[in-house]
């Protein structure tokens, strides 16, 4: 079944300073070579010191508002994937909310690290449908930056910073779009294959001598972490068509979280889906949890990938380990995403 929901604007921000391979060979012992043949990443942006999760977000929100036309005094809900907020408490949405002048707004995070943007779109999604909300933001925003442990070359090379928003709105009978399958899973067993320290972690040696540390940051098991990606992307995206009625014949665009292009390339191999219609834009923004796929969206929305009535697959997985996969049925942004002023000057600089 799918929701009767649009997606009338899609916005993204990434912040100017670029690291590249080289940059961090000079950091770790890696070499570009070995990042490109294992990841297909080239480089990655970073947050400058004065930007949050809450900025970059509100700048996203801010793009994905003026593609969709709309007032902000007109959001009812702002929901924020994310996996790197500004702080414990408040939400990382109530800030983004105030930035944007979403002033009738409720506000709140989701957190399910990479999946977070897909269960957030699924909270904005039913809202909509419930009735209890007709105009909602959904954000995805990370500062991975800030929870890398710079010293460790097997994960500090994967991550970015930056941020991608979409505004949705009910569709009218008739017209194009719609949000289905909604399919979200997660597999507790196998949360320590993947996880981030912060001020709460036991301090009892409850998960690894590594969570002593009073400084948040990413452990991994990548090796084990590749495999269950393979199989939970390719079998959430698959029940997800299943569920929608659809086959990947029917699937315009495929837009997956991007964490890896082995990933991807083994997920497409086992859909049957070619590359030429899977999204890939990693090689320039690395791994950026929640955001990667909005971010993804509104590049392929703008380069004119997606028509209206095209069935776009969205598919995550990420620690927890949580996965999912949606489809969209597109509908056309209201106009093309126009970068809002800081946006655009940071674009001018990159
Ligand atoms: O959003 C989800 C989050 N995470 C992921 O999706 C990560 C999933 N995992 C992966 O993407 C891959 O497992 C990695 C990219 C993390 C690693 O690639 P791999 O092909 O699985 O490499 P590996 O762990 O088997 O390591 C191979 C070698 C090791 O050296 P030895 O033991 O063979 O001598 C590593 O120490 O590569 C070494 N290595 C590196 N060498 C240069 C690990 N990281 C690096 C590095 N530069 N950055």
């Amino acid at each position: 079944m799918s929701l009767p929901v649009r997606i009338t604007g899609v916005g993204r921000y990434l912040p100017a300073r670029m690291l590249t391979n080289t940059d961090l060979a000079r950091i770790v012992d890696t070499a570009h070579e070995w990042i490109v043949t294992r990841t297909g990443i080239h480089e990655r942006r970073i947050a400058a010191d004065d930007e949050t999760s809450s900025t970059m977000g509100a700048e996203a929100a801010r793009e994905a508002l003026a593609s969709a036309r709309l007032d902000p005094t007109g959001v009812d809900l702002v929901v924020t994937g994310t996996c790197t907020p500004d702080g414990m408490f408040p939400s990382t949405a109530t800030r983004i909310q105030h930035a944007i002048g979403a002033r009738r707004a409720a506000a709140f995070d989701v957190n399910a690290a990479c999946t977070g943007f897909l269960s957030a779109l699924s909270v904005g999604a039913q809202s909509i449908a419930a009735g209890t909300a007709e105009r909602v933001v959904v954000v995805g925003s990370e500062t991975m930056s800030r929870i890398v442990d710079w010293t460790d070359r097997t994960t500090c090379v994967l991550f970015g910073d930056g941020a991608g928003a979409v505004v949705l709105e009910r569709a009218a009978p008739g017209e194009p779009g719609g949000v289905g399958a909604l399919l979200l899973r997660s597999d507790g067993s196998q949360a320590d294959a993947i996880y981030a320290t912060g001020p709460c972690t036991p301090t009892a040696a409850a998960l690894s001598a590594a969570a002593l540390s009073a400084e948040a940051h990413i452990v991994m098991d990548g090796q084990a972490v590749f495999r269950a990606a393979v199989t939970a992307l390719s079998e959430s995206a698959s029940d997800a068509l299943a569920r929608a009625g659809l086959t990947v014949d029917d699937v315009a665009l495929c837009v997956p979280h991007q964490a890896n292009i082995r990933i991807l390339q083994a997920m497409a191999r086992s859909l049957g889906l070619p590359m030429q219609r899977v999204v890939v834009n990693l090689d320039r923004t690395g791994n950026i949890s929640s955001t990667s796929i909005p971010v993804a969206l509104a590049e392929a929305s703008d380069a004119g990938r997606l028509r209206p009535g095209d069935q776009v697959l969205l598919a995550a997985f990420g620690g927890g380990l949580a996965c999912g996969a949606m489809v969209v049925e597109w509908s056309g942004v209201r106009a093309p995403a126009a970068p809002s002023a800081a946006a655009a000057g940071r674009r001018a600089e990159t």
